[in-house]
């Protein structure tokens, strides 16, 4: 992706998710605009976390598991870390859970605010070292606008 469409996409879904608190709602958009948006993906979504487990919510792309503890997985290690993790290939990434078969990269964002951790956005897809700095700098830009504008529910 070229500067300008990772700029376009970020005005695009701060547009559609503005006015908008339903973070249900929200996830479900957001996860539709990448997935149209953004080439060379597999699978994109959302998980929230419910005590230690991370469980589905709205996706694009096939089938997933729906229960992630957290710590495993690159999903769950990314709660534990509280950090964005980018793998370059999956296959090298010690307990990374393979939900479709597919995926040979993956990014990991966090979603968190105040302090607190509300779930995941995933991002898989079928290259490996498919997601640089830029794509991850993108992803957390887009994870930010859905916790800015979402009303989050303890
Ligand atoms: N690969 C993830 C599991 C979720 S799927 O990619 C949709 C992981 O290792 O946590």
């Amino acid at each position: 992706m070229q500067d300008i469409e990772r700029e376009l996409l970020i005005q695009q879904v701060n547009a559609v998710l503005d006015n908008e608190p339903n973070a249900i709602a929200n996830a479900a958009n957001l996860c539709a605009l990448i997935f149209a948006s953004v080439p060379r993906l597999n699978w994109v979504g959302f998980y929230f976390l419910e005590g230690d487990t991370l469980v589905l919510g709205p996706f694009q792309g096939k089938l997933a598991c729906t229960r992630i503890p957290v710590g495993q997985g690159v999903c769950g290690s990314a709660v534990a870390q509280g950090e964005t993790l980018r793998i370059d290939n999956v296959h090298g990434f010690d307990g990374h859970i393979a939900c479709d078969t597919a995926s040979e990269s993956e990014l990991v964002v966090p979603l968190i605010k105040h302090e607190k951790v509300w779930g995941v956005l995933d991002i898989d897809s079928p290259h490996q070292q498919r997601f640089d700095e830029q794509d991850q700098i993108m992803f957390e830009q887009l994870a930010a606008s859905w916790l800015a504008n979402s009303e989050l529910k303890h």
